[in-house]
């Protein structure tokens, strides 16, 4: 991880895209993004949010609300400083949507295609947008977890039924070519979660250089128990969710080790490893991160309202009796997502560099106040490195099937996971490609990159 120093400071252009901007977290981030940018960035510098919905109906709401909070932030700043400045700080802020829906590989190309076609350079992507899965509760399980382990219950919840063997739609229509049907099987939440945006960043990677960011959002619930290698994709699961979360924290964690690259170059689009490179390897392909939100109120468990009140109400109370997992509120949620686009390499990067690669989470205090965590990732531990001491302000899993710090074997059998998966999404991104077309990249390459 020894590349040049981190040049977004001296950007005049910042070019963020957040997926699943509409609702809950996804839009959180985008207000978080840009408050902190506005008052920790350069007045020179411009902050350019691409911010992605299902539809053009849902855009344009997504736009009137995000421009409602900047007039509120810039209402704030007014009231701290001299007035006038919110018409300085208006202009660093551009705002545009784009449309994406992850469980239809066609409109994922159609997006790439747009951005390639513009060559502009991206500083972070979000891949924030996700589905849960779920048909509803197990009312029963869930009263006994309540009941007999709180804290548990409101921060890994196994009560929630899931839509076994949800598939999405066929990705291409008509009958053209006869050889490319039936269509391999492609699990929803799996799409949702972590496929479609994997496709995106394969074909956005031109528009990336080793100082971009690739930010995935997992969860704490990305447990080893709820994924099974020999299907990756959670047809078969019950808690398809919780998989797909393990399945990118498994990716994301092995990204950078040598037993990867033979998956991650193709990935990232780049040659193959050339002794005569003048140019650290790791400083060509963008850099990926893990976070968390911690648990946060959004619609993701599409409760009536009724539940959903009650739902906060659980997770207040684990917050007061303790638990440091419940920011609750999405803009608190969206804390480490924020610094994973915005910190200065010297907290992210070099952080990464010196203690491991690792997973930044949202947590809080009883008062609430959050902050960004390392939180251990079970088999992998804080920083993939057993030697390395656990980074202060770290914060253990407290699940209740937690096996235990990791080990050698842990480690071993981590990254031998990591390797597997790695190997199975290319083989299915070229089997889709294949089907889908690829995305003529070579044109757009050299612009700004
Ligand atoms: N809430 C939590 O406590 C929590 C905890 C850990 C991780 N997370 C993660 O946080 C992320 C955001 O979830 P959330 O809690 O904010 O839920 P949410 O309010 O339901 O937001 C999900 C977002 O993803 C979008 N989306 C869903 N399916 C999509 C698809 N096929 N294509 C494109 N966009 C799609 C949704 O758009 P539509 O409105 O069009 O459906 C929505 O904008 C997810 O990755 C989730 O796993 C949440």
């Amino acid at each position: 991880m020894d590349v040049e120093p981190h040049v977004l400071e001296e950007k005049t252009t910042v070019t963020v895209l957040v997926t699943g901007a509409n609702s809950g977290l996804g839009f959180a981030i985008c207000c978080r993004l840009i408050d902190e940018f506005l008052f920790t960035r350069p007045q020179s510098q411009t902050l350019h949010l691409l911010y992605s919905t299902r539809d053009a109906k849902k855009g344009e709401d997504t736009l009137k609300r995000l421009n409602a909070h900047l007039q509120n932030t810039l209402r704030r700043a007014n009231g701290k400083a001299a007035v006038g400045i919110s018409l300085l700080l208006e202009a660093r802020i551009k705002l545009e949507g784009v449309l994406v829906d992850l469980t239809k590989l066609l409109t994922v190309k159609t997006l790439a295609k747009q951005l390639l076609a513009r060559g502009q350079h991206l500083d972070a992507v979000v891949w924030n947008a996700g589905v849960a899965g779920w048909t509803g509760i197990n009312w029963l399980k869930a009263a006994w977890e309540i009941l007999t382990r709180f804290s548990q219950a409101t921060t890994y919840p196994h009560f929630m039924g899931c839509d076994v063997g949800a598939l999405t739609k066929r990705q291409v229509g008509g009958y053209g070519n006869v050889h490319m049907f039936p269509e391999p099987r492609l699990g929803q939440v799996f799409c949702a979660n972590v496929f479609g945006h994997y496709m995106l960043t394969h074909w956005l990677s031109p528009l990336m250089d080793g100082e971009s960011r690739v930010v995935w959002i997992s969860s704490l619930s990305a447990t080893p128990d709820l994924f099974n290698l020999e299907d990756i994709q959670a047809i078969e699961a019950e808690m398809a969710y919780e998989s797909s979360k393990r399945l990118t924290d498994l990716l994301v964690m092995t990204a950078e080790l040598p037993s990867t690259q033979t998956y991650t170059r193709p990935f990232f689009n780049q040659p193959p490893a050339r002794a005569t490179s003048t140019k650290p390897e790791s400083a060509r392909a963008p850099q990926m991160y893990i976070t968390h939100p911690g648990v946060v109120a959004t619609s993701i468990a599409d409760l009536d309202t009724f539940l959903a009140f009650g739902m906060i109400a659980f997770m207040y109370i684990a917050r007061w009796i303790g638990s440091p997992w419940h920011p609750i509120t999405p803009y608190k949620g969206a804390v480490s997502a924020a610094f994973a686009v915005l910190a200065p390499p010297s907290q992210l990067f070099d952080l990464e560099a010196r203690e491991g690669k690792g997973k930044w989470g949202s947590a809080a205090d009883v008062f609430g106040d959050e902050r960004v965590v390392r939180t251990e990732i079970e088999g992998w531990g804080f920083g993939g490195d057993l030697g390395s001491p656990v980074p202060s302000g770290s914060i253990a899993s407290k699940r209740s099937e937690y096996r235990g710090p990791a080990t050698k074997e842990s480690r071993e059998e981590f990254e031998e996971a990591g390797r597997r998966c790695w190997r199975e999404m290319e083989e299915l991104r070229v089997e889709w490609e294949k089907r889908l077309g690829r995305v003529e990249i070579d044109a757009c390459a050299s612009a700004d990159v």
